[in-house]
């Protein structure tokens, strides 16, 4: 910092996790010339850790205080976050947040503002956490295509599924495990739902492609139906099941979305990404595949991108969305296909899922860990069925990472359909 530049006034709206982390790491850094002027909560009665005197209960004042020269929104309300964010950008104001769901709804409206109020909105915690993947992707990469971004975005599923590994216990003592050892909210359907990671998918591809995805339209598959059979089957060929999200852009050039759990195999560096750990892997045309792996939730690992998106507004810095001039076409699930894996502990409602699915009984095989059943799947079916399956406990992965056209890959599926 310049010492004979004032402080930069942060005005904090929500004083949770990610709040009081980037608190601390704001106070553990004087030398940063940064000061938290104001905060804003919601509950008048809460025990907190800063005298009383310090709290707002409107976080409206903070939006129209002159004194403030940026705004951090970390509250965990996504219809008033928006609110708050886009009242925030109409005064052209400086705005870091962290909410994902917020972003994956609004995201369109929201770089509209930006561009005609004048404001700067950054929001590099609301994706993995700790890891730098929105800015390494509008910054670094702006201008080299990418063939895939695809990861482990959410640590609470990865914690579920690497716990029932090391373990071989069946999902819901593995889910109460985390929910103790706080790596997994109390209402755990967002995260277990792998709605958590569409919300992550949609922003990246704004950034990764210039497209902005409705995220009720990108196929979303969890793990509330995954057994301990499915882990031990998958270790016996070598393989971890993890929850990933993915872009990928097809051989015609669009680009799809999905975030389905797939089998990944120790060629993937996303196979030791385990426990509350998020990874990415970028996979661009000229400089190839890179990985990033870090801590993607937690007060202090979201606070320090909450910090690092502060220091670069303070700089000037905003997205530069630069690929949205020359989006490619958008193909979600339209004539896609991937080769799935499908399970269910009752067979007789595991072959009623394979008529949903199209897939022929043939599709069923059977090990020393009970039924299964493994085909070209098409997305469309997923899709149409995706309510289906989470509501009775069907457990479905990718056996390969990337989707293929439908026709080619119900081709393949004349020969057998082998685990692996
Ligand atoms: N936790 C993580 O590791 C993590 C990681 C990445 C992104 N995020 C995102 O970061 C955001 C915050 O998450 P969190 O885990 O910190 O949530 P949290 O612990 O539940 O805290 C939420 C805070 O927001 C305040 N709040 C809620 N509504 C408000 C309102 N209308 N006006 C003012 N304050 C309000 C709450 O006030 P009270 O204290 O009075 O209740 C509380 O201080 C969410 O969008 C989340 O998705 C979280």
């Amino acid at each position: 910092m310049n010492p004979t530049q004032p402080p930069l006034r942060i005005g904090l709206i929500g004083f949770g996790c990610v709040g009081q982390g980037f608190y601390d790491i704001v106070q553990r850094q004087p030398e940063l010339g940064l000061t938290v002027t104001r905060i804003a909560v919601k509950s008048p009665t809460k025990p907190r850790t800063l005298p009383a005197e310090r709290f707002s209960l409107q976080a409206d004042d903070l939006l129209t205080d002159p004194e403030l020269d940026l705004l951090v929104e970390v509250i965990d309300d996504a219809a008033e976050a928006f609110r708050l964010v886009s009242a925030a950008l109409r005064q052209g104001r400086r705005v870091a947040t962290a909410n994902k769901a917020m972003l994956a709804r609004h995201l369109p409206e929201l770089v509209r503002l930006q561009a005609e109020c004048g404001g700067t909105l950054l929001y590099e915690a609301a994706v993995c956490g700790s890891i730098p993947v929105i800015r390494t992707l509008d910054q670094y990469f702006s201008h080299e295509p990418l063939r895939a971004v695809s990861g482990i975005f959410n640590g609470s599923s990865n914690y579920v599924l690497t716990r029932m590994g090391e373990d071989g216990s069946d999902y819901g003592p593995a889910l109460a495990e985390a929910q103790a050892q706080g790596f997994a909210e109390t209402d755990p359907a967002l995260d277990m739902g792998a709605f958590d990671p569409r919300s992550k998918a949609v922003i990246l591809a704004a950034h990764a492609y210039g497209v902005f995805l409705n995220p009720e339209q990108v196929l979303n598959l969890g793990i509330e139906g995954v057994g301990a059979a499915d882990i031990a089957r998958a270790a016996a060929h070598g393989r971890k099941i993890k929850v990933v999200a993915g872009l990928y852009r097809l051989p015609d050039g669009c680009v799809t979305a999905l975030v389905t759990p797939q089998l990944v195999g120790p060629e993937s560096p996303l196979y030791a990404v385990d426990r509350e750990f998020n990874g990415v892997v970028l996979e661009a045309e000229f400089a190839g595949a890179q990985f990033l792996r870090g801590r993607g939730a937690g007060g202090h690992p979201t606070g320090s991108a909450v910090l690092a998106d502060v220091l670069a507004l303070r700089r000037g810095l905003r997205y530069g969305y630069a690929r949205q001039a020359a989006a490619p076409a958008v193909q979600l699930t339209q004539g896609l296909a991937v080769e799935a894996y499908v399970s269910h502990p009752d067979v007789g409602a595991l072959r009623e899922v394979l008529t949903w699915l199209e897939l022929p009984p043939e599709s069923l095989r059977t090990d020393e860990h009970g039924t299964y059943a493994t085909g070209p799947v098409a997305l469309e079916q997923l899709f149409a069925w995706r309510k289906e399956l989470r509501a009775n406990g069907v457990f479905v992965a990718r056996l390969h990472e990337v989707p293929t056209a439908a026709a080619a890959a119900h081709a393949w599926a004349q020969g057998t359909a082998e685990l692996v």
